[in-house]
C-alpha cells in the first residue's frame, strides 16, 4: 500500500494526487489552531529539505467540521494524523474520529513541548477509540526498538517510521541560520539509510505492521523499505517536486521485483531478515 507522508500533500488542492494513493494521510491536527512558526520555514540543502512549519493546522474543531467531510468526499481511505501536547489532547481527538485510521504523531522536531511519554499517550488513545492506531516515531531517540516495544505494549496496532531529523542550514554570506526558527526537520534523500535502519530494528523487535518513510523517491527505495520490514510505504518530500511520483513508484516497483526475480512484492517482505527468527 502506498500512502503520502503526513504534511507532504494537500488533498483538497491536489485531489488527483490523493486519489493516486491507497490512502491519504492528513497533516497533523492539534486541539487548537496553530499558525506555525515564523518564516523562513523551508530551505533546500544538498541532501534534502529542511522545514520548520511548526504544525500549522486549523485545529480539531474546524478540521472535524470543515476539512474532514471534504476529505471523505474524495473517496480515498483516510488516515488522520493526531498531535498534541498531553495525552488527553491526543485522546480527545481520537475519541472524536470515526471511520479512519489514526496516526499518532509522537515526534515533531518543530514543537518544543514534545510529549514526555509515548506509551502514556498511546494508552490514553487506546482507551478512547477502537480505531486502528499507528504510532509515528522519530529515529532521534537513543533506543528506537525499546520505544517501539513500549507503544506496542500500550496498544498501538502499527508503527509509522520515521519522522524528520533536526537540521540546520547557514546562509552562505552571513553565516546566520536560514530558517526563521534556526533549526528544522530534515527530510528527503538523507533520511533513507536512517529509515531503513529504524524499520529493520523495529520490525525485528515487534513484528508490527510498519509504514516506512524517509527519502523514498523511487520504486527501489520503496522495495528496500519493504525488504527491511515495512508493510506499507509513504511518499513525502518527493511529492513536492513530482506529483506523479505515486504512479511512477508503483511502476518502478513492478520492474524492480521482476528484475530481481521476485514474483510479487509480498515475497520481498522482510527478506532482509532472512535466516533470523522473527517475533510472532
Ligand atoms: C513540509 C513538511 C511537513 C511535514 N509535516 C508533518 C506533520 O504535520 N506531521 C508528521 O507526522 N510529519 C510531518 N512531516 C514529516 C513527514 O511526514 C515524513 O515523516 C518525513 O518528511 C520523512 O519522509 P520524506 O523523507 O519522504 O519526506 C512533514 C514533512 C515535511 C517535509
Amino acid at each position: 500500500m502506498l500512502l503520502n507522508a503526513s504534511g507532504c500533500l494537500d488533498a483538497l488542492t491536489a485531489p488527483g494526487v490523493a486519489r493516486s494513493l491507497d490512502a491519504f494521510v492528513t497533516k497533523t491536527i492539534t486541539p487548537e489552531p496553530r499558525e506555525g512558526n515564523v518564516p523562513v520555514r523551508i530551505a533546500e540543502t544538498d541532501v534534502g529539505m529542511l522545514n520548520s512549519i511548526g504544525l500549522a493546522n486549523p485545529g480539531r474543531e474546524r478540521f472535524l467540521a470543515e476539512v474532514l467531510p471534504r476529505l471523505r468526499d474524495l473517496g480515498v481511505p483516510l488516515w488522520v494524523s493526531v498531535g498534541g501536547f498531553a495525552a488527553a489532547d491526543y485522546a480527545e481527538t481520537c475519541a472524536a474520529l470515526e471511520g479512519v485510521t489514526i496516526e499518532l504523531n509522537l515526534s515533531c522536531p518543530n514543537v518544543d513541548e514534545a510529549p514526555e511519554s509515548a506509551a502514556e499517550i498511546v494508552s490514553a488513545c487506546r482507551a478512547a477509540t477502537p480505531l486502528p492506531l499507528y504510532a509515528k516515531l522519530s529515529a532521534a531517540v537513543p533506543d528506537i526498538p525499546a520505544l517501539a516495544r513500549a507503544v506496542q505494549a500500550a496498544g498501538a496496532d502499527g508503527l509509522s517510521l520515521i519522522n524528520t531529523l533536526r537540521g540546520m542550514k547557514l546562509d552562505p554570506h552571513t553565516l546566520r541560520p536560514v530558517l526563521g526558527r534556526e533549526v528544522g526537520g530534515l527530510s528527503g534523500p538523507a533520511l533513507k539509510p536512517v529509515a531503513l535502519a529504524a524499520v529493520h530494528a523495529c520490525w525485528r523487535a515487534t513484528g508490527m505492521p510498519i509504514v516506512g518513510m524517509g527519502g523514498v523517491s523511487s520504486g527501489r527505495d520503496a522495495l528496500e523499505l519493504v525488504a527491511a520490514g515495512a508493510r506499507d510505504v509513504a511518499l513525502g518530500t518527493v511529492l513536492f517536486g513530482d506529483p506523479d511520483a505515486p504512479a511512477r513508484v508503483r511502476a518502478e516497483l513492478v520492474e524492480e521485483c521482476s528484475s530481481l526475480g521476485v514474483a510479487i512484492l509480498d515475497d520481498a517482505f522482510a527478506i532482509a531478515h532472512e535466516g533470523i527468527e522473527i517475533p510472532a
